[in-house]
């Protein structure tokens, strides 16, 4: 069963496809955005090697011909070279303002090739068909495309909204399972920051997410996209609302960025230890009981993320180093640090102007140094 859920964004409003086999027929969602019937794909090589030649026969088994592009897979191609490479490739096919451009793979395809069709030519259409359970629960929607640099990750970027998203759910029969745990702490982070009985559901049901059960699989993507939808419809350029989506993220990206974003920690691991930590100071600050904060902790360890800062390589963790990377948060305003608490499981809000004293000392409390 395909399941079609709309994205009502104020730019312009498109589908988001969710379904198994939806790639065998991606022709049909594909083809009434085509002046001409010619698409370029960008995937990573792993995704080329093993989900590549499906998209491209089926492709032309519609009718659709294409021309492929492929990036080195990992963080790194989301890059000001990387970039460069990828627009310059763009530029050599010729690709025409009419053109549409795919994004097939997980969120550094995503993210990379959404902020290349962004910016090519002042802007092309782009749909993206997200390959991993992260891109498929998060990055793919919403529009937000982006670049690292040397300075912090998604520091260069641009919103533009996808015309469609297919998200074939069997395309994740390949992906590895640290890869599966990953997105899985994007999964239970909507729980945690807006929906109680998805977090019940998740305690009940997450094994059978992990180990890709259709069913359990096809609902917990349908949920997850429902909120992010109806998150991205009220705060498209996340004014105010969408900074719940970063729940865990703040101190997630801090204990990234001191373990220099490398594959010890993956972005999932840090979502999934951030949501931790931010129900335990949400707690430690008088907002969130500490039965909640236990609740969220175990249902987080139980899908093999860590949830205690012990837990990383590379640590101990220096608490101002950890600080100073917060205070750069692009969530930060007036030098105010600003994170998302929770009073509850499922009532996540964004508290500005968190006390630097209080922040310090339970770091320390955590495991961080002086
Ligand atoms: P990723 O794109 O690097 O994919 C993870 C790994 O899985 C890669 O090695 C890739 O080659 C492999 N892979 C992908 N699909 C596969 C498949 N079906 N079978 C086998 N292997 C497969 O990482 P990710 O976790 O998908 O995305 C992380 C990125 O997403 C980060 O850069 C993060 O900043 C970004 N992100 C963006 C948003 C947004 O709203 N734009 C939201 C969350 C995260
Ligand atoms: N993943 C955060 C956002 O889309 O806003």
């Amino acid at each position: 069963m395909t399941i079609v859920i709309p994205v009502r964004a104020a730019s312009h409003p498109y589908d988001v496809a969710i379904g198994d086999g939806l790639i065998d027929d991606c022709a049909t969602w594909i083809m009434p955005w085509l002046k001409r019937p010619q698409v370029t794909v960008v995937m990573d090589q792993t995704v080329a090697d093993m989900q590549g030649p499906r998209l491209l026969q089926n492709l032309a088994n519609g009718g659709i011909s294409s021309r492929l592009i492929i990036v080195p897979p990992g963080e790194a191609s989301k890059s000001f070279a990387g970039l460069s490479d990828l627009s310059d490739q763009l530029l050599a096919l010729q690709l025409e303002r009419s053109d549409v451009l795919i994004a097939f793979g997980g969120g550094v395809v995503g993210d990379l090739a959404g902020f290349a069709a962004a910016i090519y030519k002042r802007g092309i259409d782009f749909i993206q068909m997200p390959t991993t359970l992260l891109a498929q629960v998060d990055s793919s929607v919403g529009g937000k495309t982006a670049i690292d640099t040397p300075r912090g990750k998604n520091l260069i970027g641009a919103f533009h909204q996808p015309r469609l998203v297919l998200a074939d759910l069997t395309v994740l029969n390949t992906l590895p399972d640290r890869e599966m745990v990953c997105g899985y702490a994007e999964v239970i982070k909507y729980g945690l920051l807006g929906d109680r009985a998805f977090f019940d559901w998740l305690e009940a049901n997450g094994a059978k997410v992990l180990s890709r059960d259709p069913d359990a699989l096809a609902y917990a993507v349908r949920r997850c996209v429902e909120m992010k939808a109806a998150i991205v419809e009220v705060d498209e350029r996340d004014s105010a609302g969408r900074a719940l989506l970063n729940l865990g993220h703040t101190f997630g990206h801090a204990v990234e960025a001191e373990t220099d974003f490398g594959e010890g920690l993956k972005h999932g691991e840090a979502v999934g230890l951030g949501c931790a930590l931010a129900f335990r100071f949400s707690q430690r600050l008088g907002y969130c009981s500490g039965q909640d904060a236990e609740r969220s902790a175990r249902a987080i360890a139980a899908a093999g993320l860590p949830t205690r800062l012990s837990e990383i390589d590379g640590g101990p963790f220096a608490a101002d180093a950890l600080i100073r990377h917060m205070a750069q948060d692009k969530k930060a305003s007036g030098g105010a640090l600003t994170f998302v608490l929770t009073r509850a499981i499922g009532e996540a809000f964004v508290a500005h102007g968190v006390d630097p004293g209080r922040l310090r000392a339970f770091l320390l409390e955590e495991g961080a140094v002086q």
